[in-house]
């Protein structure tokens, strides 16, 4: 693997300003933000209003804990437009996530805060170890969804070619990646699992591919499939984080050159970490729900959001901004199975270990009689493929889910290529228990 550390003049200053200018910066931003929130947002000026909070009572960082919380919920609850903070016409682009029930979240972005997220994600992909003049095949989704507009907007921003792919029609990923020397890709790490299926499928070899960096994010992963897409790829496997309601791709991301968490671009995203039962304010290093607070954007500004993304703020490495650790998960994915709580991602750290299995998993959660059961859907790998090479496998895997995460599971191991494929979001778990 290339060394990707950055060079002399590579970095904004902001990247590394002291701690003190960078809460300095905060400081201003988040009055703003709450002014501008208040004053230009019916929602936010009620809820302000009904907390017996004002924006003139900010007056440390540590105040904003006295505002109330923003949820889903809100978003939903005034659809669609009903948080922006700008007259519709300034609005440039709207996107929306599905959401699985229900109406959809709207967001929208003016001029500006569209200029500000290229500016994020440009930031992000530089911080992975891209560089103007790349060529960057970007296989995050395109549409409502922020994944693909976002990255390539970063990606432009940063000077590269893009190559907008978007999401599916694998066997022509593979052939785009190698015929236009693709040196960095964006894409869900669960579906470059899949480019990876496809690579192996045309007899290539995917460490010749023309890939140096990989940008992986929009979904949980660990740093067990980190280490298996960078030895499959011969390639740098970094995460970026964002979520739409606070931005899209690029409210944080990792260095390449330490790996070692997500450096929040904290002049723009001011993050606490809450205790989701008690909503207080945890310090530092303490695991709880990540919550933003926007401080630059104008259509649709965000106080206080509630991410249900668990994870920890740590001090900066490689840049001054915070980081927050690699998300276990979100409390919406959160397994409680007969009174252990079970993450997605733990279940795939202990797949990885288990040297007969290929990558890919779906958790299925049934009720046959009065108890919950959990069933992990896996696949061989050609290797391993055999009627007693597979028994092994669900044997081995049981035995480490059972001693590490501390449940009983069905394994189901079928042959190659029988599991789920994602082409965008994996979806980790099926839920077939009967409702009541
Ligand atoms: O997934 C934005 C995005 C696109 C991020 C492409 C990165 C790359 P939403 O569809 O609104 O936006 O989903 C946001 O996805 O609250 C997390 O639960 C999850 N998520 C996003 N990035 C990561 C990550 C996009 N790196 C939700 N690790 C968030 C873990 C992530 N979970």
């Amino acid at each position: 693997m290339e060394n990707l550390a950055p060079r002399p003049g590579d970095l904004e200053p902001i990247e590394t300003a002291s701690r003190d200018e960078i809460a300095d910066l905060q400081m201003n931003r988040m009055a703003w933000s709450l002014r501008h929130a208040y004053d230009n947002s019916p929602f936010y000026r009620a809820r302000f209003d009904d907390a017996g909070v004002h924006p003139d009572d900010l007056t440390t960082l540590s105040d904003l804990a006295k505002f109330p919380f923003t949820t889903k919920a809100d978003l939903r609850d005034n659809y669609p437009f009903g948080l922006f903070a700008v007259p519709r016409d300034k609005i440039a682009r709207i996107h929306a996530s599905s959401g699985t029930t229900g109406k959809p979240t709207v967001v929208g972005y003016t001029r500006a805060d569209i200029d500000m997220w290229a500016d994020m994600v440009a930031r992000s992909i530089r911080a992975s170890g891209g560089r103007a003049g790349d060529v960057i095949h970007v296989a995050y989704g395109y549409g409502l969804f922020t994944g693909g507009l976002g990255a390539h907007y970063g990606a432009e921003r940063l000077g590269a070619t893009v190559v907008p792919a978007s999401g599916g029609m694998t066997e022509r990923q593979v052939t785009l990646i190698e015929d236009f020397g693709a040196r960095v890709i964006m894409v869900t790490p669960s579906y470059m699992l899949s480019i990876l299926d496809e690579y192996r499928r045309q007899g290539r070899d995917p460490r010749q591919s023309p890939l140096a960096v990989g940008i992986f994010g929009a979904e949980p992963w660990t740093n067990a499939m980190r280490a298996e897409i960078e030895q499959a790829f011969d390639i740098h496997a970094v995460d970026i984080y964002g979520l739409s309601e606070v931005l899209g791709p690029g409210v944080a991301n990792e260095c390449v050159e330490t790996k070692d968490g997500l450096h929040i671009w904290e002049d723009h995203f001011y993050p606490e970490i809450i205790d989701p039962d008690t909503g207080e304010v945890l310090p530092d290093g303490e695991l709880g729900e990540l919550v933003f607070t926007t401080l630059t954007k104008e259509g649709l500004p965000i106080i206080r959001y509630r991410t249900r993304d668990l994870t920890r703020l740590l001090p900066g490495t490689a840049r001054s901004m915070r980081r927050m650790e690699k998300i276990t998960g979100r409390s919406d994915d959160m397994i409680i199975l007969r009174g252990v709580n079970v993450f997605p991602t733990q279940v795939e750290e202990q797949l990885m270990k288990v040297e007969g299995l290929a990558p890919h998993f779906q958790i299925r959660l049934t009720r046959p009689g009065r108890m919950d059961e959990m069933e992990i859907i896996v696949e061989a790998m050609e290797h391993a493929a055999g009627d007693d090479a597979r028994a092994a496998s669900a044997r081995t895997l049981s035995h480490h889910i059972k001693s590490v995460i501390g449940i009983s599971a069905r394994i189901e191991v079928g042959l190659p290529g029988t599991a789920p494929r994602s082409e965008g979001k994996a979806r980790r778990v099926v839920d077939d228990r009967p409702r009541d």
